[in-house]
């Protein structure tokens, strides 16, 4: 068997597409979208994130204002630049491309954005909406995933969905969405004991810990979906994910590919944030 190749980058067209529309109808009202991107140092796989959602916001209509600092730069200095685009009108979301330098407290940069601002959904204000099931936006891998599995009419609901990794930024927020679909849901993380058996006994596996191909055979069982978050570059310089790709696919029903799967959805999703910020902002 060989697993379907569940398309991201075709969905996230399509999910462009409608934003692209919204914002055009927001236009004919006289309202603009603007989306502020704050890159610190020069991490060139950040860069090279902040390009591809910079050429997102062109493609569907929000304005896009970059600002990349010096690795050099202040928590204070930062802080006073979140502070002036809190209060900038013209700014609907605000992002702070991750990882930033170390002697700046990532916390107290996150907390500082207006938590109607934070297209990200990191802010703790969001997270613990999302907690309680009421949302106001979503956090933008996670429901890229679910999108991705929605769109390709993959069940959620009664599954077992096991997310490998406990990040904030995915493996903790996926396991919330799932379970907001009606999943059964397990965590595993570096300290899990058993977790090539746990991975085995998931209909959906979400990887998501940049290991390069962690996830292989024998983690999967025949006919999983088979979702790989994790990019990381191999010994010969290439991306790899989180799944040894060739491997998995002749056992998962569907799987997605390191590139053109999960990332074009995470950056979807983001729009579709930034949107809806614009139209709270403007209630
Ligand atoms: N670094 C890795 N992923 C992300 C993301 O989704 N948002 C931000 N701001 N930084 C990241």
């Amino acid at each position: 068997m060989s697993a379907k190749v569940l398309n991201g980058t075709e969905l996230a067209g399509k999910v462009k597409e409608r934003l692209k529309q919204e914002i055009e109808a927001l236009k004919q009202k006289g309202i603009n979208s603007g989306l502020a991107v704050i890159i610190v140092g020069d991490d060139p796989a950040s860069r090279v994130y902040v390009n591809h959602k910079k050429n997102d916001c062109a493609e569907i209509g929000i304005k896009s204002f970059e600002y990349a600092l010096p690795a050099t730069t202040t928590e204070e200095e930062l802080l006073s630049l979140i502070d002036t685009l809190n209060n900038d009108p013209t700014v609907n979301g605000i992002l702070v491309q991750l990882p930033i330098p170390k002697h700046i407290n990532e916390d107290k940069i996150i907390a500082a954005i207006n938590p109607l601002k934070d297209a990200d959904c990191f802010h703790p204000v969001n997270v613990g909406n999302l907690m309680i099931g009421k949302p106001t936006f979503l956090p933008c891998t996670p429901a890229g995933v679910v999108e991705l599995l929605m769109a390709n009419d993959i069940p959620i609901e009664g599954k077992n969905c096991v997310v490998v990794g406990r990040s904030n930024i995915v493996g903790k927020p996926q396991a919330i969405l799932l379970l907001a679909k009606n999943a059964t849901v397990t965590i595993c993380h570096s300290k899990t004991t058993n977790i090539q058996e746990i991975c085995k006994n998931a209909d959906i596996l979400v990887c998501a810990i940049g290991k390069a191909e962690f996830i292989k055979p024998e983690f999967v069982k025949p006919g999983a979906v088979v979702i790989d978050v994790g990019v990381s570059r191999g010994a010969d310089g290439k991306l790899v994910g989180d799944v040894q790709f060739q491997t998995v696919s002749e056992i998962a029903s569907a799987i997605t590919k390191v590139t053109g799967g999960v990332g074009p959805m995470t950056r979807a999703m983001l729009m579709q944030n930034t949107v809806k910020a614009t139209l709270i902002q403007n209630n």
